[in-house]
């Protein structure tokens, strides 16, 4: 895995005016393995510093104590070159992503000018169609949607339309923090599903922050559970949320109805 997180300890406040500090991060460490893609789950209650984490590995963020290791080096020590394959390779989903939208520009712009200018494709035509089919992907209408300006899109919309930005670039890591949860339940299987299959056919990490545990069942791997800033408990995503161990764990899955394998997610190669 090219993303690591060591001993991040991220700290807010106690600037000038001395507000009392606050830990987001108590020493979190994030190791995927290193031969093949990977789905990681991170799970947790509100503030429990699940956006804290995924900025720091998307380089928004620095954390006040540890590194965040992109191919083994310190993300705050990349070259240019190295800078520009990280800002490829390694793509982001926002919780609420109408911020990270420029609002003067239409979404086709969004969605063609990367496809040009990271070499996905020799042509407008071709940046239209892949555009096009990342698009259809999470179910939205190329057609329509193309021409619109961010602020045109609904909250869902604007999810699935990062959704469908970041599987275009084919990054070599998703980070996406609770990615579908404005979206319908009806369509949340769906878009999940694009990101998932992209592990296989794309040789994609994917690591999807969530309050949601039956989702992280469908989709991951591992599931890491954060509390407090800390992580409580990490594993094998069907050990974890079969016999957890952690009474935060415990907690967590006793709230929700246990994952029942004859239902269809619609990720039938996973269910089996
Ligand atoms: N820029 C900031 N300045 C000060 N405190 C912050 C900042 N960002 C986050 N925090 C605090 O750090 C803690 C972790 O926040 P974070 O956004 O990482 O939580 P979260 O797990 O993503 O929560 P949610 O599920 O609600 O999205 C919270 O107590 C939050 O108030
Ligand atoms: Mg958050």
């Amino acid at each position: 895995m090219p993303l690591e997180v060591e001993g991040a300890v991220v700290e807010f406040g106690g600037g000038l005016f001395g507000g009392r500090r606050k830990q987001a991060l108590r020493g979190v460490t994030v190791r995927l393995p290193a031969d093949r893609p990977h789905v990681l789950a991170v799970v947790g209650e509100s503030g429990s510093g699940k956006t804290t984490l995924t900025r720091l590995l998307l380089g928004f963020l620095r954390p006040t104590r540890g590194r965040v290791l992109w191919r083994g080096r310190d993300l705050a020590s990349l070259d240019a070159q190295a800078r520009r394959d990280y800002r490829r390779d390694v793509q982001a989903v926002f919780q609420d992503p109408f911020g990270a939208y420029n609002p003067a520009y239409r979404v086709d712009r969004m969605m063609l000018l990367p496809a040009r200018r990271f070499g996905l494709a020799a042509s407008g035509e071709e940046a239209r169609a892949l555009a096009e089919a990342a698009l259809s992907a999470v179910g939205l209408r190329p057609a329509e949607t193309l021409g619109r300006y961010p602020h045109q899109l609904s909250g869902g919309q604007r999810q699935r339309l990062m959704v469908a930005r970041a599987i275009m670039l084919r990054p070599k890591v998703i980070v996406a923090d609770e990615p579908v949860s404005m979206v319908d339940a009806s369509l949340r299987a769906t878009i999940l599903e694009s990101l998932w299959r992209l592990r296989h056919e794309a040789g994609m990490s994917l690591v999807y922050v969530t309050h949601d545990l039956t989702t992280a069942y469908q989709v991951a791997d591992t599931v890491m559970v954060m509390r407090n800033g800390e992580v409580v408990e990490e594993g094998d995503v069907e050990q974890v949320i079969r016999a957890p161990r952690h009474p935060y764990t415990q907690e967590l899955v006793a709230a929700v109805p246990p994952p029942d394998p004859t239902i269809d997610w619609g990720l039938e190669d996973r269910v089996a």
